[in-house]
């Protein structure tokens, strides 16, 4: 199987990239293809710009978001890896799917509405944030990110979620409840 990490965070200390590193080493242990897209390191450009626009309008894929497409379309799941920031994913995750996943890519728009492009490819996403899970649900704020990631981009390019798993409050925990945690995201990889 080819698995496509798509990692989202500016430093490689923090729990987001043991999360990444656990991931990456357990797909190789079960013998999957993995490719890893560190948009920070990469220096990704997140920002969706007229000459982003202009190309579009002339059936033209800028070169860094074609190079994106290409490892998208290879890969059979995608898995995310995200703190929560301000109640969301990271503007640089944000903008990456804002130039990534074009119409007439993720999705077709037509008079009969829009149809999801990438079907066949499952996600698992793994985002963690600061607050206690007690703090976030009263508000809704966990289901809204879920529901905004999961049926409002993904589902709506066609790619199947198996799992939304998030972390609670890790910097604030002890290191066994993290390492616990890290142990949790090999089981959550078993459903692929
Ligand atoms: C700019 C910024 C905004 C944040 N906003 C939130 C938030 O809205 N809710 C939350 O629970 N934590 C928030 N946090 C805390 C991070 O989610 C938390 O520190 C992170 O998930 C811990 O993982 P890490 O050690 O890999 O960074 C924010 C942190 C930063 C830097």
């Amino acid at each position: 199987m080819k698995t496509l990490i798509i990692y989202t965070h500016p430093n490689p200390k923090s729990f987001n990239a043991a999360i990444k590193e656990t991931v990456e080493q357990e797909l190789k242990s079960k013998n999957h293809e993995v490719q890893v897209r560190d948009l920070y390191q990469m220096n990704f450009n997140p920002i969706l710009n007229a000459d982003d626009f202009n190309q579009f309008f002339q059936n033209q894929i800028p070169a860094d978001i074609k190079a994106e497409q290409n490892e998208i379309e290879w890969a059979d799941n995608l898995i995310f890896i995200y703190p929560t920031w301000w109640i969301n994913m990271p503007a640089m995750l944000k903008g990456y799917i804002d130039r990534v996943f074009t119409n007439g890519f993720a999705f077709q728009v037509s008079e009969n509405g829009a149809v999801g492009l990438l079907k066949g490819k499952k996600v698992i996403i793994f985002q963690t944030t600061g607050q206690p899970e007690e703090n976030l649900k009263p508000y809704n704020l966990i289901s809204s990110m879920e529901i905004s990631m999961g049926s409002g981009t993904l589902a709506f390019c066609g790619i199947e979620s198996i799992t939304h798993k998030f972390f609670y409050a890790v910097p604030y925990i002890t290191d066994d409840m993290r390492n616990s945690m890290l142990e949790e995201v090999k089981t959550i990889l078993n459903k692929l």
